[in-house]
């Protein structure tokens, strides 16, 4: 692997772009703003330029593309990477016809806790260099898998050693040590454990599901977080019907996240907010479950974000590639949305407008892949295609 990285100041040419998505419609073709024949500079740890490779500027140092396409890094804004050990025999025994419930977090929350610092860095330095090698250049990681004060922050505390969006979900499960007191892990959740781990956090999240938390704990542990400066997202309407979708639009959460089972309520409800639909279909394949309905979501004119919600449990994938696949070949969408919304829908679902498009000002976040467009990501499912990654300016893989 060879490494050419800039600093601030140097400026870099990728040039020779067949097929660059942009994510910018005035910058090019549609909603990706496709641009073939392109060029990027680079400067610093911003785009600076882009715009055809016939016009492009001079700059510090090129890299010649060679033809393939190049998109913005991938913005993963769901995974659970911060956990202990895996669960081979629950996916085994799933595969011979068991159901997923929520109570396989159990297992994980032991291991968890059982871990020492370093065993969980290491764990999460691994699947974050696995997950970037496969384009991904931004990703939210969550708590989850401590359940005490002290667990749950030293999660957080780790995760936030390597992003910016962390997300404190104490309210994953009730844990075995409250199973006869589920009013006290609440109190909990939004007490003493709020205040240790609302430093070291952005977000805060509830698993809203039955056998987890039902509306009004979800309403109650949110707008505790709320008020101590956190912003709501929610794990809603993954494997039942439920109040996580209208909740999430009632207290104008970044994102509602599986939404697997929506009535027309719920769809209507998210096409008139803010709040992104994040579809996660590593869940629905690793879980032998029903596919969300990106199509009805997109008809309806709800933003949808696509994720891989990567956790030992119910998505052992870090590959945003495959996600898109799936969404493809099962949830109605078409390749073009698909790429948006691994990128620009994930920086939509984390608020943010300086990642998830190559455009000057953004981060020089992008991924080269080894084919002629981004459609090849669905059209050659399971190939390894990202070959090269840049991240902040800088090239990582
Ligand atoms: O997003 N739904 C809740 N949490 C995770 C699963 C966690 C687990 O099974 O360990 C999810 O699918
Ligand atoms: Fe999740």
């Amino acid at each position: 692997m060879t490494t050419a990285g800039t600093t601030a100041g140097t400026t870099t040419l990728i040039t020779n772009i067949g097929s660059l998505v942009t994510n910018d419609p005035s910058a090019g073709d549609g909603p990706l703003g496709l641009l073939k024949n392109a060029a990027v500079v680079i400067e610093g740890e911003r785009i600076a330029w882009v715009g055809p490779a016939a016009g492009a500027p001079a700059a510090d140092t090129a890299y010649d593309a060679d033809g393939q396409a190049v998109i913005p890094g991938f913005v993963d804004s769901h995974s659970h990477l911060v956990f202990a050990g895996d669960r081979t025999e629950e996916f085994n025994a799933r595969m011979s016809g068991r159901p997923y419930s929520a109570g396989g977090i159990r297992t994980t929350v032991a291991a968890t806790r059982a871990a020492t610092d370093a065993e969980l860095e290491a764990n999460l330095t691994r699947y974050l260099r696995e997950a970037l090698r496969q384009g991904t250049t931004t990703f939210e990681t969550k708590s989850g898998y401590g359940l005490t004060v002290e667990d749950e922050a030293r999660a957080l505390r780790i995760a936030s050693a390597h992003t910016d969006e962390v997300t404190y979900l104490g309210a994953h499960i009730v844990p075995p040590d409250y199973a006869d007191d589920p009013a006290a892990y609440v109190a909990l959740v939004t007490g003493d454990m709020l205040d240790a781990c609302a430093p070291h956090a952005r977000w805060i999240d509830v698993f809203c599901e039955k056998g987890a938390f039902d509306g009004d704990q979800t309403r109650t542990i949110l707008t505790a977080g709320k008020a101590k400066g956190l912003h709501p997202r929610i794990h809603a309407n993954q494997l039942s019907y439920g109040p996580g979708v209208q909740l999430a639009v009632e207290l104008d959460a970044a994102s509602a996240d599986h939404c697997t089972h929506l009535t027309d309520e719920d769809v209507d409800a998210l096409a008139n907010s803010q709040t992104v639909a994040t579809l996660l279909p590593g869940a629905e394949f690793s879980t032998r479950a029903e596919w969300p309905n990106a199509r009805r979501l997109l008809d309806a004119g709800a933003t949808v974000a696509l994720s891989t919600d990567c956790n030992p449990g119910s998505s052992f994938t870090s590959s945003v590639p495959f996600c898109i696949a799936l969404a493809v070949r099962d949830m109605g969408m078409t390749p073009d949305e698909a790429v948006w919304s691994a990128t620009a829908g994930g920086a939509a679902a984390l608020r943010r407008d300086d990642i998830g498009r190559m455009s000057p000002g953004a981060y020089a976040d992008l991924a080269l892949l080894d084919a002629p467009s981004h459609v090849h990501l669905a059209y050659r499912p399971g190939v390894p295609l990202v070959s090269a990654v840049w991240r902040r300016g800088v090239r990582e893989a």
